[in-house]
C-alpha cells in the first residue's frame, strides 16, 4: 500500500463507529469476524485500485468496506439455510445508507459485490470489479487457511 494515510483517512470514519463495530462479533471465516474480513477486502481494493489508477478510492474503500455490512451471525441454523449468500449484498447496501449516507455508486457497489452468485446484477463500475474480486481472493484465503 502506497498511501496508507489516505487508506486511513477514508476509513476513519467507518471504523470508528459504533454499529459498525458489532461486526467484531460475528464470523465470517474460520475465526476470522466480519470486521477483520471487511477490513482485508478494503485493504486490498485499496492496493489494486492502486495498481489501476483508480480515482476514486474514497467510494473504492468505503463499498469495499461496508460490502457485508449485514449484521448477523449467518452461521446459525435459520441463517444457514436462508438464500444469506443471495440476500445479503441488499441488506448491507441498506445499513449503509442508513448510517453512513453513501452515495448512489456506493450503494450499487456493495449491492453487486458477490456476482456472479447474483447473476443479475453485475457490477457497473470499475471500482466494483475490484471490490467483487478482492472479496473473493480474501474469502479464499480465509477460508483455506482460517486466517
Ligand atoms: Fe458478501
Ligand atoms: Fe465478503
Amino acid at each position: 500500500m502506497k498511501d496508507a494515510a489516505l487508506f486511513d483517512i477514508i476509513t476513519k470514519e467507518i471504523l470508528e463507529h459504533e454499529v459498525f463495530s458489532e461486526s467484531k462479533k460475528h464470523i465470517q471465516h474460520g475465526r476470522i469476524s466480519v470486521y477483520h474480513h471487511s477490513l482485508s477486502v478494503a485493504r486490498l481494493s485499496f492496493v489494486i485500485g492502486e495498481f489501476f489508477n483508480i480515482r476514486d478510492k474514497r467510494s473504492l474503500v468505503r463499498s469495499a468496506l461496508l460490502h457485508d455490512f449485514f449484521l448477523y451471525d449467518w452461521h446459525v441454523p435459520e441463517k444457514m439455510w436462508s438464500l444469506h449468500g443471495w440476500t445479503h449484498p441488499v441488506l448491507a447496501a441498506e445499513n449503509a445508507k442508513k448510517y453512513f449516507d453513501i452515495s448512489d455508486k456506493e450503494y450499487s457497489m456493495i449491492r453487486s459485490h458477490m456476482w456472479p452468485h447474483t447473476l443479475f446484477h453485475p457490477p457497473k463500475y470499475r471500482e466494483g470489479w475490484i471490490i467483487c474480486v478482492a472479496d473473493k481472493l480474501v474469502s479464499a484465503r480465509e477460508t483455506l487457511f482460517k486466517r
